[in-house]
């Protein structure tokens, strides 16, 4: 690393403390492993508060121009609507997500497709062929994308001057360093300080930039919670190793809703985007099997139809296993402890395996009655008659409870085919319009959704 005549200085980020040296303890307050190296300007200290000179002047709300961001649609859909509808100009936005999930790939693909604006894709991890390598699997091509296998701040500054790019990706704010600061790259300070820089050259050269963002095994983005702070947008990047499908989720956005989700499917020739995710995750479903259920719930804005699999089976050892994959599983034992009280169902003495088919984690509630009634069918071994949905949430004593956005999910499952769908019976005179191809059914506590669905089987 090149030096520089700056100071830097280790600051205790527990009390504040500073010290030249970095120690494993602060001497203060000794706390450990929390002194971090930062960069100290010395005229700053010396400025009195009030001597200082005015910059810029508060203006009445009024007289300040309301200006719509411009932003800049790509041909991802998905991406788009993540955004909030493009990618807005001077905007900053991280994707975090696990290795090998697909950050890299995505960021490849949105700049090969920007034809025909010039995008410079620094990538510190990979090296420049590597990147070539990559580009050929994905069917597009844009001859004004430039790749610097670079990982020097500074150099990357440099060649955005030169390039004068329409957007910048990093990828990854781990590996840049600046040589401003001694600390190794991934280092909180480095990391912070780099992005930081980065930010600036964002806003005041109106340079969107994509910032990719390791994850660390605890679901930390790794380096100082600060980089989520400073940034505009936060995406994160969700999936399963084994399962082909991606979520694109946003969990911060000064330029659109946190609710919307973007979904792609991993393909031999990049991500392909997934319009209609209710038949993607629905195909293959044969309702005949018991211990098989479908329920309306909603990632973010969108109502997604998802296939709940229930394994009941007697104890086979000394404990009842209770396995949940892409579901909560403290919350699959309450359901089970409510079969059990409320229902009389001996759940003690069975194991259970549930699945939620796509490798998708649902925590919408409202996924409740499904997995119950999924229970309950591989327990009778009575499948569900097909074409039935559900959505509703189940409360500790047994009650169904509303869900939001109930008529969201009930278009969906009568767009789908779908004939019959259990929902709250509260939530019935409050529906807007009636339904033609599905019937709405309300109900009220479990036992009565149980005889409408099973006794009609034997
Ligand atoms: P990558 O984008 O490198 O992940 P990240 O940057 O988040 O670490 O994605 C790597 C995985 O994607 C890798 O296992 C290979 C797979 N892949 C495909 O299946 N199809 C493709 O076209 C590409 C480029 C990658
Ligand atoms: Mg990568």
């Amino acid at each position: 690393m090149g030096k520089q005549k700056t100071k830097t200085v280790y600051i205790c980020q527990s009390c504040g403390a500073s010290s030249l040296r970095w120690a494993g303890q602060c001497s203060a307050c000794n706390e450990w492993n929390t002194l971090v190296e930062e960069l100290i300007s010395p005229q700053k200290a010396k400025e009195d508060i009030w001597e200082n000179s005015i910059k810029g002047t508060p203006l009445p709300l009024s007289a300040i121009d309301s200006v719509q961001e411009q932003r800049l649609v790509t041909p991802d859909h998905e991406l788009n609507r993540v955004l909030g509808g493009g990618i807005v100009k001077g905007s900053v936005v991280l994707i975090a997500g696990e290795p090998g999930v697909g950050k890299s790939t995505l960021l490849l693909q949105i700049a090969l497709q920007l034809v025909p604006h010039t995008i410079l894709y620094v990538s510190g991890e990979e090296s420049a062929s590597q990147i070539k390598l990559r580009a050929q699997r994905l069917s597009f091509d844009n001859d004004r994308l430039y790749i610097a296998a670079e990982t020097h701040l500074e150099s990357v500054v440099g060649f955005f001057k030169k390039l004068q790019p329409s957007l910048i990706i990093i990828d990854s704010i781990q590996t840049i360093y600046t040589d401003l600061l001694d600390s190794a790259p991934g280092s909180v300070s480095q990391v912070r300080e780099s992005a930081s820089k980065l930010i600036r050259l964002a806003k005041e050269s109106h340079t969107p930039i994509f910032i990719v963002g390791h994850i660390t095994k605890e679901g930390n983005i790794a380096g100082p919670k600060v980089l989520e702070h400073m940034v505009d947008t936060v995406l994160s990047f969700e999936g399963d190793k084994h399962n082909s499908y991606r979520i694109v989720r946003t969990s911060k956005n000064r330029y659109g809703s946190t609710m919307e989700l973007g979904i792609y499917e991993m393909q031999a020739g990049g991500l392909r985007e997934v319009a209609n995710p209710s038949e993607v995750f629905l195909s293959g479903v044969d309702d005949s099997f018991s211990g098989v259920t479908i329920s309306a719930t909603m990632e973010g804005m969108r109502p997604l139809l998802v296939e709940t699999q229930a394994l009941v089976s007697p104890m086979a050892y000394g404990t009842a296993q209770r396995s949940a994959t892409g579901f909560d599983l403290r919350r699959l034992n309450m359901l089970l402890a409510i079969l059990e009280k409320r229902c009389g169902f001996k759940m003690g003495i069975k194991d259970v395996f549930i699945n939620i088919t796509g490798g998708l984690k649902i925590e919408d509630p409202a996924l409740d009655l499904a997995l119950i009634c999924a229970v309950i069918s591989s327990l009778h071994d009575l499948a569900v008659p097909k074409g039935t949905v559900f959505a509703a949430e189940v409360g500790l004593s047994g009650e169904i409870r509303a869900v939001n956005r109930i008529e969201a999910r009930i278009a969906e499952a009568e767009k789908l085919g779908f004939t019959e769908m259990f929902i709250a019976a509260s939530q019935v005179d409050a529906l807007s319009k009636t339904y033609k191809q599905i019937k709405v059914l309300g109900v009220n506590r479990l036992d009565e959704v149980f005889r409408q669905i099973f006794s009609g089987n034997d």
